[in-house]
């Protein structure tokens, strides 16, 4: 095979999708929306791909989030049109909403300011949800900030639909550490909103719109009175972070990174790998958790993990395995070019690395799905 002529089969680093594993997902969280009686609008921040969308919304509403504007033009070019862009907007993407608005795109803004419900209400109507803090993890206004109120009037007085509603997302669910807890950051996600929900409208602005959501809420929610719909996108892949907190078995993960062995230090009881975190990202989320899994835990080429053995350092192209610190288990016989794959701490931060799936069937078939990238 010459350079040029014939595309040559890369075969590591890459990252892998199991299909069946992401229809379990995607399976269990449709029967807790639907247990629950409230329709998702599932993130597509983790996958960015309208293979995966396409599955995750088969015979569903077709109504997505996305994290960045040109995640929304992408899916609209693949016609999926009902679009929440849930990160606060700020006026210099005014236009750019806009903009797909007028192709007939159902886009709606989050904002979390009165100078930003001012700056879209100046311009015309682009339907608007507030942002709602649930938890102090990260952005929104306080359920019961006056500001809130002014916000929600500002947009409402450009005319019906200028305000579309509140949604919040309980970024401190992934500090959980129990059930308990995770049920209680569900039950405390919702009741922020309905709190903030009623204010709005006992000023006589219909709040119509309640979207909550992340994906340990989501599948932990004991109850969904007051919600609207429900959010969350790494629930289709799962990763270590996910397990770590218990809200789902490590063998639910539907993505990893396919390496070859590359390389053996035997006095220091290393095994080099071609993935590095160029390949893994440099994503540390189960540091903090009670079982560190060093950059990903390694399983051998079916998806087996293999006891302890985890990527304790990454290079740009070289990950380092070892056992886990404080492993009983041995090194174990790694031959030149084995392959393995390797679990992600977060699902979007390594599959962001990747410009494709190779996206694995039932019955061992290989498809290449689509990924974008960018803002
Ligand atoms: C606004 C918003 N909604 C929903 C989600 C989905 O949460 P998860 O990634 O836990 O599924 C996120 C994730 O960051 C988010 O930022």
């Amino acid at each position: 095979m010459k350079f040029g002529e014939e595309e040559l089969p890369i075969t590591t680093p890459a990252l892998l999708l199991d299909i069946g594993k992401l229809d379990a997902n995607l399976a269990r969280m449709y029967a807790q929306v639907d247990r629950l009686g409230v329709p998702l609008r599932p993130h597509m921040k983790t996958a960015k791909s309208i293979d995966v969308a396409r599955r995750a919304l088969n015979g569903r509403p077709a109504q997505i989030t996305v994290s960045t504007l040109s995640e929304a033009r992408y899916f609209a070019e693949h016609g999926i049109t009902d679009i929440l862009y849930a990160v606060g907007v700020t006026p210099d993407k005014l236009a750019e909403a806009r903009a797909l608005r007028n192709v007939g795109v159902d886009l709606s803004i989050i904002l979390d300011s009165v100078e930003m419900a001012e700056a879209v209400a100046a311009g015309g109507a682009v339907p608007t949800l507030l942002e709602i803090d649930s938890d102090g993890h990260r952005a929104g206004f306080a359920p019961d900030d006056p500001a809130l109120v002014e916000a929600a009037r500002a947009l409402a007085s450009v005319g019906p639909g200028a305000f579309r509603g509140v949604m919040t997302h309980a970024g401190g669910s992934y500090d959980c550490r129990s059930e308990e807890a995770l049920r209680a950051a569900a039950a405390r996600e919702r009741l922020a909103l309905v709190e903030a929900a009623e204010r709005i409208q006992a000023s006589s602005v219909p709040c119509a719109v309640r979207s909550a959501g992340s994906t340990p809420t989501a599948l932990f929610a004991d109850s969904a009175e007051g919600l609207t719909e429900l959010r969350a996108g790494v629930f289709m892949f799962q990763d270590l972070v996910m397990a770590g907190l218990g809200v789902c078995a490590i063998d639910d993960i539907a993505v990893s990174v396919q390496t070859s062995v590359i390389g053996h230090q035997a006095a220091k009881e290393w095994i080099i790998v071609d993935a590095g975190w160029m390949a893994m990202s440099r994503d540390r989320g189960t540091a903090s958790q009670p079982i560190d899994q060093g950059y990903g835990l390694v399983c051998d080429a079916a998806g087996q993990t293999i006891s302890d053995l985890i990527m304790v350092a990454a290079n740009q192209e070289h990950g380092i395995l070892a056992m886990r610190p404080g492993s009983m288990a041995t090194l174990p016989q790694l031959p030149l070019g084995t392959k393995l794959r390797i679990l992600p701490n977060h699902a979007c931060a390594t599959a962001a690395q990747h410009a494709a799936y190779r996206a694995i069937g039932a019955d061992g078939a290989e498809l290449q799905w689509q990924r974008m990238t960018g803002w």
